[in-house]
């Protein structure tokens, strides 16, 4: 139950949201919301997992979370992917210790029990004498994730059972997205793991800025503009679409500053720009052709970066694509994973170039990461104190300045600039539409796990 207090900030969030164009400041650190967010935001959203590159052969695994819990990510023996709960049906053991590998089987370390990758427990030591070997072992596999399906190669989860589907969830939003992941025939693949790392600030931080915020990039990026890696004008996020869809998802899409030629396509290889040109529709390719960036959210926390960069003031720029995923740990602490794809079929000076550019602007090290990590931490330590939190935050950008564009080609809702904040309100109003709404009980054991429980229970009666 959501207590009083929660549900009365949240409800004239949601009227506020709508009248004011303002956000309850408190809503970013404070621990009962935390903990409500866990349950209703992060029990009832997709969340990524993984991409399927990263688990190429049978066997292959990554361990990976929604919310505090973790799921082995895998491919099982015969080629499926698959999610289990990385946790020991006997006493709640992690049964993988390690953060990514290969195996066949997981054993517990605890008191041996064995799972296949399939999930299946298939060994139990000592069993005649422990259990008299009476202990049924189709009771007792890994949990599976709930729902599990993929997009074009990103894998998500969801905790919920009575979710709609990932298809569903995504929406039209797969429109933009099919433009980052589905532009060549052999598709994307991860380049080495995910570079992580943990920050102490509100996971909601880092999706509201990918979703939207092209207006700090001015103040937070300067510095980017004055080192000659980012287009040689400070409002170069200005000039662009300002995108949302359902379910909270959105973003932007960037052109060249008026005045700077740069490459259509974002400057891809050749042969990529051909590719896409044939698997795009007609409106996906007039949207890809002039862009520079692009950035945004997919509910609630996986963000995109699709940025021509140059990696040093005297190369030419170059494009990278990273997905970074903001992981709560506690409402003032995340870990950041960030992903660098690229197409499998690019020519390998381009991989090169792209990786290094990716390194040195969004990855771990690089300039624009630790800019804006400064600013989240601050945001979380201020918002956590008690006076602060009874604060509104301002969400009014353009307000009265412009309508929706009626000549944009894609679906959602578009605005004619990257200055505003519609996708921000729209990413907001989501997450406390989720908060205010109880979740339906799940109904235990049956329900979330594969039916077991329900066939065992059958199997008792007959
Ligand atoms: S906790 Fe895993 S075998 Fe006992
Ligand atoms: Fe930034």
């Amino acid at each position: 139950m959501l207590r009083d207090e929660l549900r009365q900030i949240l409800e004239k969030g949601l009227r506020d949201v709508e009248a004011d164009w303002t956000v309850p400041a408190g809503i970013i650190n404070d621990p009962e919301m935390h903990d409500a967010e866990r349950e209703r935001v992060f029990g009832r959203s997709w969340v990524f997992l993984a991409h399927d590159s990263e688990i190429p052969e049978r066997g292959d695994y990554v361990v990976r979370y929604i919310s505090e819990d973790q799921f082995i990510v895998c491919r099982d023996e015969d080629g499926e992917i698959r999610g289990h709960l990385n946790s020991c049906r006997h006493r709640g053991m992690q049964v993988c210790r390690a953060e990514m590998g290969n195996a066949s089987h997981f054993r517990c370390p605890y008191h041996g029990w064995t799972y296949n990758n399939k999930g299946s427990l298939v060994g139990v030591p000592a069993g005649r004498e422990a259990y008299g070997n009476k202990l049924d072992k189709s009771l007792w596999q890994l949990k599976p994730v709930p729902k599990l399906d993929t997009y074009k190669g990103l894998i998500f989860g969801c905790l919920d059972p009575e979710a709609q589907s990932l298809e569903d969830y995504l929406g039209d939003m797969k429109f933009y997205l099919d433009i980052v992941l589905d532009r060549s025939d052999a598709g994307l693949e991860v380049i080495g793991a995910p570079q992580r790392w943990v920050v102490d600030a509100n996971w909601k931080l880092g999706a509201d800025n990918f979703i939207g915020d092209a207006y700090h990039t001015m103040m937070t990026h300067r510095s980017m503009v004055e080192l000659g890696l980012a287009p040689p004008d400070p409002k170069f996020a200005l000039y662009g679409e300002h995108v949302h869809t359902e379910n909270g998802h959105g973003l932007g899409i960037i052109g060249p500053p008026p005045g700077i030629p740069l490459p259509e396509f974002l400057g891809m290889p050749e042969n990529i720009v051909e590719q896409l040109q044939r698997r795009l529709s007609p409106e996906q390719v007039e949207v890809f052709r002039p862009v520079a960036f692009i950035h945004g959210t997919v509910f609630p926390n996986l963000s995109i970066g699709n940025f021509l960069m140059s990696k040093d003031h005297v190369s030419p720029p170059t494009s990278f694509l990273t997905l970074r995923l903001w992981h709560p740990l506690g409402p003032d602490k995340m870990e950041i994973m960030s992903f660098f794809l690229v197409e499998k079929e690019a020519p390998d000076w381009y991989k090169e170039e792209s990786y290094q550019a990716y390194v040195r602007t969004f990855g771990i090290s690089g300039a624009f990461e630790q800019d804006d990590a400064e600013n989240w931490r601050s945001i979380t330590r201020v918002l956590g104190a008690q006076y602060a939190k009874t604060m509104e935050l301002n969400y009014q950008m353009g307000r009265g300045l412009y309508e929706p564009d009626p000549d944009w080609p894609g679906p959602g809702k578009a605005f004619p600039m990257d200055y505003a904040e519609a996708n921000q309100r729209n990413f907001m109003e989501y997450w406390m539409q989720l908060m205010v709404t109880d979740p339906v009980p799940h109904t235990g054991n049956g329900k979330v796990s594969d039916g077991t429980a329900a066939e065992a229970l059958a199997r008792a009666e007959a």
